[in-house]
């Protein structure tokens, strides 16, 4: 509840920084004022994205053009997950397209920290889904796409030191049509774990 009554500080706040940048509006936005938005992410998402709060996924080190393409999502409201409509649909509007690129940019820039390791056989387990896919069931190995060091790169996802929790949601959600997911991607995959496959996975990914 903290959380939702925030969101309107948040919103107030962007739009306060929003019209002091109008008049100034130009093709890129300068790096100080994307940086005074940041600090707004920062409530949520950790000092340059680098620890996110629960069911916040951390966001140093994105790829820009996945990372932009996610805000896009949510301002036209098609990442439709019950956490994306509480926060980022309201905070999406609020971000033109300059704008939008500079966070990605910023972020593209920051160095991501690793994430707590877990179970050390859950993680081996996951490490070899991660890098062999379940050639039984079909799943392709997520390294394929997500890269050797799940670093991700242009639209694939870095997953590398991502909350355990947020990428086990974020696999149930591409199950419902409230995430899109390009053309196949993840989804197919997703469909092929179980959940303590995907718990599996993701412990491994948060160590990373
Ligand atoms: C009030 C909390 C809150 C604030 C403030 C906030 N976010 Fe988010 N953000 C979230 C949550 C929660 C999610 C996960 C949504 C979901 O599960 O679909 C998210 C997801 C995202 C994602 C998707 C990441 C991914 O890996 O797919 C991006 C990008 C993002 N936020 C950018 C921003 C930017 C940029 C700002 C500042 C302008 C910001 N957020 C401010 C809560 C917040
Ligand atoms: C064929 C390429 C491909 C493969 C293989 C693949 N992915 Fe993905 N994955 C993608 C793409 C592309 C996206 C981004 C979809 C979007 O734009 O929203 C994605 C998104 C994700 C996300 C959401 C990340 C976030 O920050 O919200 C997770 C989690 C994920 N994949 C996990 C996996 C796992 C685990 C595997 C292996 C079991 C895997 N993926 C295999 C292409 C792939």
């Amino acid at each position: 509840m903290i959380i939702k009554s925030m969101s309107g500080v948040i919103a107030a706040s962007i739009l306060a920084l929003a019209s002091v940048t109008a008049t100034a509006q130009v093709a890129a936005v300068p790096s100080d004022t994307v940086e005074r938005v940041v600090h707004i992410c920062n409530v949520c998402h950790g000092l340059g994205g680098k620890d996110g709060m629960e069911g916040t996924p951390n966001l140093a080190g994105q790829p820009a053009a996945y990372f932009a393409q996610q805000l896009r999502y949510f301002r036209t409201q098609k990442r439709a997950d019950a956490n994306a409509t509480g926060d980022m649909w309201s905070i999406s509007v609020l971000l033109d397209e300059p704008m939008v690129e500079g966070l990605a940019d910023y972020y593209e820039a920051q160095t991501p920290v690793p994430g707590k390791a877990g179970n050390a056989a859950l993680m081996e387990q996951g490490k070899r889904i991660y890098h062999q896919g379940i050639p039984a069931s079909n799943v392709m190995a997520c390294s394929a796409c997500h890269g050797e060091n799940g670093e991700g790169g242009t639209v694939f996802p870095r997953l590398a030191g991502q909350h355990a929790e947020y990428t086990v949601a974020q696999l149930k959600e591409f199950l419902t049509k409230l995430r899109p997911h390009g053309s196949v991607m993840s989804e197919r995959e997703a469909k092929h774990l179980t959940k303590d496959e995907m718990r599996a996975v993701a412990a491994y990914l948060q160590a990373k």
